[in-house]
């Protein structure tokens, strides 16, 4: 398979030796799944262990995987990191924990899951610098929003974010120590900073998850879930069986060791940093492998540009398009990219957006309807929704809906929080 191409890297594997080897020996199929192929998309046989209790090929994986990330344990999971993030609460709630404090960047599975278990989410603003979300530091955080952390059980980031950011891991984690709170990170976009200690949630984090299908070579839904300690463990393992699948792909599994066992590419992580010197919209955070192109109001114009000419990148969201890229990425595609962002911001030039005030405000009562986004502007937003990807809140429960904001929604291809077109609003 093209995915496993990396010699080296896939004769370490466990999983991909383990599946090879078995797909030349013969192999009549009377097991699911029901396309009957002979290969490596195959099920929980004896000889391919077990997800739910590995004790073979499975088990030797999770633990290299465990090693590298420096973690206690460490699970695959083939559900994304949508399923690390729902067994994480659930640890954290196994441990005492009623509330985090939680940026309003989050990803949904935040807020779904906290919904789901009964957690609540202490909700702090997200910074911005260039109109660009930004992390907060510890301190910003002590000074604005103390409040919130004072109360909060345990601390939940996003590190780094879908913008390449990388939070204050430092000083969050001590933050967390001198209060003897849990320090929980969603670590989707960032699997591949393990090689970095310094920017990586495993080298700070009591529990965290790695999504290692958005920026390393595995398929699409593999991550990693793992815990620090052998106390948190136990506890995560019960956890991650609540809520993963029965059937899980062997296919992801393997791509997900291959992925973390998978060699920096330091070259590659040089040369982007160059292309910051291009142009001074190009920003990009630690974390490499996102290339934010800031357009403001032409953005969405600059993203269909590049679709038209086959460029897919990852996502625009009226302001910035973003290219994501991963140590698999060629040296070809990363000079084709640079050509192509020459050009792109010679034909779309920044036009600064129109911001309006955020207000928000508290409704009489709870009662809700749908209506169309055209006649939405003013009234008070009943269910966060928001642009598809990031899947972070545009709009939040009780936020003032603007025609800025409106505009945004209509005008992006996928969203997420609306129903056929309407948004949820409370009746005032
Ligand atoms: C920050 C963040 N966390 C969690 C997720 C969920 O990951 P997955 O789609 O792998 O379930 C995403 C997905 O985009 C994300 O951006």
């Amino acid at each position: 398979m093209r995915l496993f191409r990396d010699k080296p890297t896939r004769k370490r594997c466990k999983l991909y030796s383990m599946l090879r080897a078995q797909a030349r020996r013969p192999h009549k199929s009377f097991h699911t799944p029901g396309h009957k192929q002979k290969g490596f998309d195959i099920t929980e046989l004896s000889y391919s262990d077990n997800l739910s209790c590995p004790r073979g090929c499975i088990l030797d994986a999770e633990r290299d995987v465990a090693k590298i990330l420096s973690a206690n344990r460490s699970f695959l999971l083939t559900d994304g990191s949508t399923a690390g993030v729902f067994a994480i609460l659930h640890t954290a709630k196994a441990q005492g924990v009623r509330s985090i404090a939680v940026c309003e960047n989050s990803h949904k599975s935040v807020f779904n899951a906290c919904a789901v278990l009964g957690i609540t989410p202490l909700v702090y603003e997200q910074a911005y610098r260039d109109k660009i979300p930004f992390v907060h530091t510890r301190y910003a955080l002590n000074e604005d929003f103390g409040n919130i952390f004072a109360k909060a059980d345990a601390v939940f980031l996003t590190s780094p974010d879908y913008y390449g950011n990388v939070a204050d891991l430092q000083g969050f984690s001590s933050f967390c120590k001198e209060t003897g709170k849990l320090l929980l990170v969603d670590g989707a976009h960032g699997g591949h900073l393990h090689f970095e200690p310094s920017l990586y949630a495993g080298a700070y984090a009591d529990l965290w998850v790695d999504g290692v299908h958005k920026s390393l070579p595995a398929y699409t839904q593999g991550a990693v879930v793992s815990a620090k300690s052998e106390n948190l463990a136990e506890s995560l393992r019960q956890a991650v069986d609540c809520f993963r699948t029965t059937s899980p792909s062997y296919p992801i599994m393997a791509s997900v060791e291959y992925a973390v066992k998978y060699p920096r590419n330091v070259w590659l992580e040089q040369a982007i940093k160059t292309l910051r010197d291009d142009n001074e919209r190009i920003s990009i955070g630690e974390d490499w492998t996102k290339v934010c192109v800031r357009f403001g109001d032409t953005a969405f114009q600059a993203h269909a540009y590049c679709e038209q000419k086959g460029v897919y990148p990852e996502f625009c969201d009226g302001n910035v398009v973003m290219f994501y890229l991963s140590p698999a990425t060629s040296r070809k595609a990363f000079r084709f990219l640079r050509r192509f962002l020459r050009k792109l911001t010679d034909l779309f030039p920044f036009v600064q957006r129109k911001e309006q005030e955020r207000e928000f405000a508290l409704p009489n009562n709870a009662t809700t309807e749908q209506v169309a986004l055209r006649d939405a502007e003013n009234r008070l937003c009943a269910t966060n929704c928001g642009l598809f990807p990031p899947c972070t809140p545009l709009l939040r429960v009780g936020e003032r809906i603007t025609e800025e904001k409106l505009r945004l929604l209509e005008s992006a291809d996928n969203v997420y929080g609306l129903l056929d077109g309407k948004i949820s609003v409370f009746k005032e």
